[in-house]
């Protein structure tokens, strides 16, 4: 189907918001060592914009997961890459795109916490907390979203877009 993309959030406007979540991270995580696990491939865009400003020493490892996509709770994750090196002990980030149902990241939680990090909390670039059916604390998020689809600063729409700078949604064309 035939679609356009129309702009929902500025390049300047979400480097602010993301200036202002990496100084908390800044303050938050004084004196230790932060382990990113970011979430492949959408996190990867915010990953790399948000580190950048971090002072405080950080560790990366990345996995790829997916769901069986019925959207229902309690669907199972997929693990397609999975973490390089134990997490125990470290100060886990999860870095992950959007939050959108919960699911996923409920789901990866629970698989994480019984690694035994020193702690572990995330962070996303954007929340659609219209379309959340599982409670999940998202303590670092930049952006809230109507519930549309949105493309851009690693979203993809069919594999696409992610590399737009700005957060775009798509509206398909009617005939
Ligand atoms: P959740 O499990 O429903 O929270 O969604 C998890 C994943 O769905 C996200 O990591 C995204 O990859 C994808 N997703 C959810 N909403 C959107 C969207 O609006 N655009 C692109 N991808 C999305
Ligand atoms: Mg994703």
């Amino acid at each position: 189907m035939e679609y356009v993309i129309k702009k929902l959030i500025d390049e300047k406007t979400i480097q602010g918001e993301i200036d202002k979540v990496a100084e908390k991270i800044n303050s938050d995580y004084a004196g230790k060592e932060l382990h990113i696990v970011c979430i492949l491939k959408g996190g990867v865009f915010f990953m790399c914009e948000l580190t950048k400003r971090l002072s405080v020493p950080c560790t990366f490892d990345f996995m790829q997961i997916s769901s069986y996509g019925d959207g229902t709770i309690g669907s199972d994750l997929v693990v397609k890459k999975d973490l390089d090196k134990s997490i125990e002990k470290k100060h886990v980030l999860i870095i992950e795109d959007i939050v959108d149902t919960g699911n996923t990241l409920d789901e990866l939680i629970s698989i994480l916490a019984k690694q035994n990090p020193a702690s572990l909390e995330i962070a996303a670039l954007l929340d659609k907390p219209q379309r959340r059916n599982v409670s999940v604390t998202v303590k670092y998020s930049c952006l809230s979203v109507p519930n549309k689809f949105v493309v851009g600063c690693g979203l993809d729409y069919a594999e696409k877009h992610r590399n737009l700078p700005y957060v775009g949604y798509v509206e398909f064309k009617e005939h």
